[in-house]
Formats: structure tokens, sequence, C-alpha cells
């Protein structure tokens, strides 16, 4: 009955694995560094090896998954032969394979692989984590301002800690097969009001400045160009304008989702 989380590193992954472990589960944790991670039971998982696989799965019953697409269907296949019963993915709001948006798409790609596997799943379709906004911390740290492409673009952010949650939720109890929960931030806020959120935590005014967009699309250079495309394209389109909500975390979990001060109080250390 052992629960697998992979991708351990991640910020979803070990608010997951914490949650697991305080309700008495039994977890593995598997990542790429499984030497940067201080978890008892962790293995080596990546899943563009499939040498690391068999290891990962031995014994799992249930399977906590981010959508990487390399290696994604190999993965599943040898989690179809381990006996897996369960996959929780961590998808995207809106994933199609046939979308336009980049972003919806890969996802998109990823639930039909799932889909394909014939094991049972639940699709987690988040919009935007709260995490995003750790790319502030360096500047906040330096006293400097936050810069931004779109100050007045809204975002309704989730808190790691409430999609873990619902992904607990959905490992551990009966009744989220097929079920593909959309899931937001309780509230809709500017980036501009994010930047306040964290100031008044951390007791200092923080400012935004209007980043160009060349030098946005040169801090992100990591990002898959396609990726980073979307992502502009998506912020412009929300300047002024709500991101719609869902109350799924409170219908999965008996719980309101996390506003985004909270958040920021969770996260002062970060911008300190
Ligand atoms: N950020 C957002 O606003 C947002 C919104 C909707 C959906 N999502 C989706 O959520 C996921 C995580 O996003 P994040 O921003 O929170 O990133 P993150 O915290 O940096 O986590 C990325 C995770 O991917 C795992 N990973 C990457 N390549 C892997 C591989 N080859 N094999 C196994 N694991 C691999 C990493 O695990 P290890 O490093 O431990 O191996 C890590 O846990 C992504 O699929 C993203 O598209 C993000």
């Amino acid at each position: 009955m052992t629960i697998l989380v992979t991708g351990a590193r991640g910020g979803v992954s070990r608010a997951l694995v914490g949650q697991l472990l305080d309700a008495g589960q039994e977890v593995r944790a598997g990542g790429r560094a499984p030497d940067a991670v201080d978890l008892p039971d962790v293995v080596e998982l990546d899943l563009a090896r499939a040498e690391t696989f068999d290891k990962a799965l031995a014994g799992v019953t249930a399977v906590f998954l981010y959508a990487e697409l390399g290696g994604l269907g190999a993965f599943l296949d040898a989690a179809t032969k381990a006996g897996v019963e369960h996959v929780v993915l961590l998808s995207a709001r809106g994933a199609d394979p046939a979308a336009p948006d980049a972003i919806m798409r890969v996802h998109g790609e990823a639930e039909a692989a799932v889909h394909a596997s014939g094991i049972a799943w639940t699709f987690l379709r988040p919009g935007g984590f709260a995490t995003n906004r750790l790319w502030w911390a360096a500047a906040v740290r330096e006293q400097g301002p936050v810069r931004e492409p779109f100050p007045d673009s809204e975002s309704a952010l989730i808190h790691e800690a409430d999609l873990a949650a619902v992904a607990r939720h959905a490992l551990t109890e009966p009744g989220h097969d097929g079920a593909a929960y959309t899931i937001t931030g309780p509230e809709s806020l500017t980036a501009r009001r994010h930047a306040e959120l964290i100031g008044e935590v951390i007791g200092r005014t923080v400012t935004v400045e209007r980043q160009d967009l060349d030098e946005y699309r040169e801090s992100l250079r990591h990002l898959p160009a396609e990726l980073l495309e979307t992502r502009i394209r998506r912020l412009a389109a929300l300047v002024g304008k709500p991101d719609p909500t869902t109350t799924t975390v409170e219908e999965v979990t008996g719980t309101p989702a996390r506003t985004f001060a909270r958040w920021a109080a969770d996260h002062a250390a970060d911008f300190r």
C-alpha cells in the first residue's frame, strides 16, 4: 500500500509527502536527486530514464505524477506491470491535447497518456501557482523593486499546500476516480496586490516596476519559447480582468483554499 510521489524536490510534492506522512500513509518519494531529499524512503526516479522505474514502483499501489512528457508512456507501462491501481496527475487548467495554447496542449497530452494506460486516474488541473511569486524573492531580499511585464494582470494563485491536500484526498479516499478537478486559489488579485501583501508580511513596501517584454523573456529563457509566449499572452489577457476562481479545494478537502496573504506569511523567510 505504498504511495509513490514523483518529483521529490517539487513544491507540490514536498507538501504532499509531508501531508501523507502526517496522515500515517506509507510514502516513497522519487526524484532525480534523491540525495537532496531528507526522507525515510526516497529513491532515484527520472521519467526520462526507464532503468530507474522498477525500484521506484516496487510495492506501489498509487502514484502522484508530474506531467513530464519525455518518458511518461514508458513509466505508465512499468506502473501497469507493477500493479499500480491509481494515478493522480498534476496537470493544468484547460488541459486539452488539441488546444492551441501550448501549456494546455502539453498537459492534455500527458492526460491522454494516463488515460491510455488503463490505470484509474484523477487529474488535478490547477491555474497559476503562488510559488511562481518566488521568482521575485531575490529582488525583494535585495530590497529592490520587483519587475513584472503586466503589473495589473490578475491571477487566482493557488497555495501548494492546497494542491497537495486535494492530491492527498484523491490518493487516499475512494470517489475520485475519473475526476478532473480545476483548482484555483480563492481570490483574483493583481501582481501589484501580491507585492503589497508580501510587503505587509516582511514589514516593508515592495514596489513593482513595469518590465520590458524582452527583459522578461530573457529572465525566463530556461522555459521553452512556445510556453513562454503562451504565458505572456495569458498575462496580457488578464490585465484588468478577474481570473475565474473555483471552490474545488473546499469541495474536496472540506477546508477553503488558502489566501495569497496566507501563502506570503508561510513564505516570509524566502523574502526576508
Ligand atoms: N507553475 C505554475 O503556475 C503551474 C500551473 C499549472 C500547472 N503547472 C505544472 O505543475 C508542474 C510543476 O510545476 P512547478 O512550477 O511547481 O515546478 P517545480 O516545483 O520546480 O517542480 C518540478 C518537478 O518536476 C519534476 N521533474 C522534472 N523533470 C523530471 C523528470 N525527468 N523525471 C521526474 N521528475 C521530473 C521535478 O522533480 P525532481 O527535480 O525532484 O526530479 C520537480 O518535482 C509542471 O508540470 C507545470 O507545468 C504549473
